[in-house]
């Protein structure tokens, strides 16, 4: 079978993982999708910088447009982040008919209707699991595993950054500004870690998840968001000593056709499932109206976990492509219909 191309955009922490799982599971990922599967070119900002991973020079490109615009290039992994840039560069690459996988929360809770309504014109598929909750398959799970089902309430710790920090501050009494660096050092934060702790990252991942589980378009305007940089230690131990432990949570709930969605630091019992998700782990309730209810838990960022959810995603869209089935088969459930949101 002819291998399958892959241009990578961005070789950081999640990268790097993808480059790794490709290389290490290569048997696996060929008899998932039915192709050999080789990462031919990569993006980076910086062809000299240092790297954890060897990766030969000659496959490290500065241009974009080098890897974009490769007729030889079957599927676009991006994990570089940012918004403007990068859906200019997948909008092209969707207009000359290659597939898509991203891990970009920011660019789908922003543009994903507009590089969805692309990838349905090109018989593309564009996909996205490691958007939200990083290791934790739960976009396959709200489109594929409820489609049967009508979600009534979507709640969960979607960013593991403010966990990693809560959970240090609540269980070491540690100090914010050094947990946070730790958060850094480890991979798990955002390029600018201002969108984890101002709640704009979760909001962005209950945006997607959302709009998923309600069947509508919600915008990320919709959504009410309040982080934990005003979160004491004093306020967490005064918490716990209550019987409470304070997490970062995203409530999304629909009654009829009116939906409210939230991030906010919240007071949880401490007998409650979600209090004992802790450090980078995230967890994901769904509630549904024929199965009641559901806890996902998992990783919530870091290298290899959310590779995982990468590397998953292309295998499935390069089986599409083997199959003949690119973008007839994708996790699209985006929907004209918008329900009211409660500020409406
Ligand atoms: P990162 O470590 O900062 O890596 C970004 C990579 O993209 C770097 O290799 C960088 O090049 C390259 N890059 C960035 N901007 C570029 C530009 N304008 N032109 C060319 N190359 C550029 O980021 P990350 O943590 O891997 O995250 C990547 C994406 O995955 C983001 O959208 C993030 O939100 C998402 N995500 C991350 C995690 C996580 O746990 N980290 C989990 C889920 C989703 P250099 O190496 O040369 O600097
Ligand atoms: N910064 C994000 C987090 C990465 O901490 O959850 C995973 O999306």
């Amino acid at each position: 079978m002819k291998p399958v191309k892959v241009g990578l955009l961005g070789l950081g922490t999640v990268g790097t993982g993808v480059v790794r799982l490709v290389e290490g599971h290569q048997e696996d990922l060929q008899n998932g999708s039915g192709s050999p599967i080789v990462i031919e070119k990569i993006l980076v900002q910086n062809k000299s910088k240092e790297r954890d991973i060897n990766v030969s020079l000659d496959k490290l490109t500065e241009d974009p447009w080098e890897i974009v615009k490769d007729p030889a290039i079957d599927v676009i992994v991006e994990v570089m982040g940012g918004v403007q840039q990068t859906k200019e560069y997948l909008l092209e690459a969707l207009s000359l008919g290659k597939q898509v996988v991203t891990a970009n929360k920011d660019l789908m809770a922003l543009h994903g209707p507009e590089l969805l309504e692309m990838a349905k014109r090109h018989g593309c598929d564009v996909m996205y699991e490691a958007s939200v909750a990083g290791g934790i398959p739960i976009i396959r799970t709200l489109i594929d595993g409820f489609s049967s089902d009508r979600i009534t309430k979507i709640m969960g710790i979607v960013n593991g950054t403010t966990n990693y920090i809560m959970t240090k501050m609540s269980q070491e009494a540690a100090a914010y500004d050094d947990v946070l660096k730790e958060a850094q050092q480890l991979g798990y934060a955002e390029s600018d870690p201002t969108s984890d702790v101002e709640g704009l990252d979760a909001a962005r991942k209950m945006t997607i998840l959302a709009t998923l589980g309600f069947r509508t378009n919600v915008d990320l305007s919709d959504v009410s968001t309040e982080g934990i940089s005003k979160v004491t230690k004093e306020d967490i131990l005064y918490a716990k000593r209550l019987g409470y432990e304070v997490k970062l949570l995203g409530i999304a709930e629909r009654q009829d056709d009116l939906i409210s969605i939230s991030v906010q630091p919240t007071m949880v019992k401490n007998t409650h499932p979600i209090a004992s998700v802790n450090g980078v782990f995230n967890a994901v309730y769904v509630y549904g109206e024929a199965v009641g209810e559901t806890m996902f838990y998992g990783p919530g960022a870091g290298e290899l976990p959310t590779a995982t959810s990468v590397v998953a995603d292309l295998v499935a869209v390069v089986k599409n492509l083997n199959l003949g089935v690119s973008g007839k088969n994708s996790t699209v459930a985006y929907k004209e219909k918008k329900l009211k949101t409660d500020d409406q």
